[in-house]
């Protein structure tokens, strides 16, 4: 699809839940960092798998469990092409959180010892920072960071600096939750390759809103979610290098991930299964797949224009108001504006907000450290995706100025 031919109202109403009203006002949803609204095709395909083919998957062999075995593994072959990978690297996982646990578990346990460290940025979410510190605390490794400029970008020459011999694994994420600054992850995760240290890259935002291919950015490992890029929640994946998978023993068992079990021990499964014990969210994946089909169909070129447009008006039309500080400013983000009104707690204007109909999110948005860089206890945050329009980003400011006389 070009983009120039896409009809923006028409794909806004793939999604049934924006037509509803908050308060009495016509929903403005701006939240879609936390997590991103559902087109018909997901929730369709969630609802026929539990309709017509509701069966455990690669377990049983009557029809109805290989249809499921069949809808699931191909939405695992449809984020592998998505991501430009083969099928069998991608273990799938509730999220990003338990994607980066299983690397915390599987690799950096076994392998980290004292006098190690694990290296990570400022910027990153509570699930790249707290995983590392349980590794820590039980491996005697230590946690090493390094720091972003008053703008919200990565001070790459402090990383860089910061690349030391005993630094072993650095995360960091590729796009920013509270920020929006997209890093730039390739020229990192060579820098870091050039030093052996392992790389894994926290793309839950980076998903949503641009294409992602993991061969060219050449990390270790990549941690995704899937209910951020229109998939239902629950669903999630870690790419690894297959060399990774292959060494990592599994951090949890049960079935689905043998081929052997037996008192004395067990054979395990091959990579991915070795890491997916017990059912997993069959429905979810299967979701996901179609989530993947309708990104595809639409186009991550095309995806990601429209987010530019729509976070360039939002950002002049913010800077507008007196008092509003855009916190990350940033060249290179995708589309999240957080932001302070001066004399506003960010909980009030998020609650009166949404009295006007506007939902953002307020708070610190799992990234402690970073509110702490600017000093602040919480920010408001717009974020936007391909199906919200220009005339939103109106009422959103509306609402604001509304609420700003409101709170003087
Ligand atoms: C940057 C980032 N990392 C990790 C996560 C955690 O994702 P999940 O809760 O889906 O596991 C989020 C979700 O808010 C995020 O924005």
């Amino acid at each position: 699809m070009n983009g120039t031919t896409i009809d923006w109202a028409r794909v806004r109403s793939d999604f049934p839940l924006l037509a509803r009203e908050v308060h009495g006002k016509p929903l403005v949803y701006l939240d879609s960092a936390n997590t991103g609204q559902k087109p018909e095709s997901v929730i369709a395909a969630v609802d026929r798998y539990y309709r017509e083919y509701n069966a455990n998957v690669s377990r049983a062999v009557h029809t109805l469990g290989e249809q499921a075995t069949t809808a699931y593994e191909a939405s695992r072959d449809k984020l592998a092409v998505h991501l430009n990978v083969h099928r069998n690297d991608l273990v799938f996982t509730s999220g990003t959180t338990m994607a980066i646990n299983l690397v915390a578990y599987s690799w950096a346990l076994p392998t980290l010892k004292p006098g190690d460290a694990i290296l990570l940025t400022r910027m990153e979410h509570h699930a790249n920072i707290v995983p590392w510190q349980l590794v820590a605390g039980r491996t005697g490794a230590t946690i090493k960071v390094a720091g972003i400029t008053p703008d919200g970008v990565l001070d790459l020459d402090a990383l860089y600096k910061a690349m030391t011999p005993d630094v072993k694994l650095l995360g960091v994420t590729h796009v920013s939750n509270v920020l929006g600054t997209v890093n730039p992850v390739r020229e990192i995760c060579r820098e870091a390759r050039s030093r052996g240290i392992i790389t894994v890259i926290d793309g839950s935002q980076a998903l949503p809103h641009r294409t992602v291919d993991i061969p060219a950015i050449g990390c270790d490992f990549y941690a995704l979610t899937g209910h951020k890029m229109c998939g239902p929640t629950g669903t999630g994946a870690l790419w690894a290098r297959r060399e990774h998978l292959a060494a990592m023993p599994p951090f949890f068992g049960g079935g689905e991930m043998i081929k052997e079990v037996r008192f004395e021990g067990t054979v395990f499964n091959d990579p991915p299964h070795k890491f997916e014990a017990g059912t997993p969210n069959i429905a979810g994946f299967i979701g996901l797949g179609a989530a993947v089909d309708y990104l595809d169909a639409l186009g991550m070129a095309n995806v990601e224009a429209r987010e530019q447009e729509l976070l360039a008006h939002a950002t002049e039309e913010l800077n507008k108001i007196d008092g509003l500080r855009i916190i990350g400013t940033a060249p290179h983000k995708a589309a999240v504006i957080s932001f302070l009104l001066e004399g506003a707690h960010a909980h009030d204007l998020a609650t009166l907000l949404d009295l006007e109909g506007v939902a953002v999110r307020s708070g610190h948005h799992c990234a402690h450290p970073l509110m702490q860089f600017y000093g602040v206890a919480a920010t408001c945050r717009a974020s936007f995706a391909f199906y919200n329009t220009h005339e939103e980003i109106e009422r959103f400011v509306a609402a604001l100025i509304k609420v700003r006389k409101l709170l003087a």
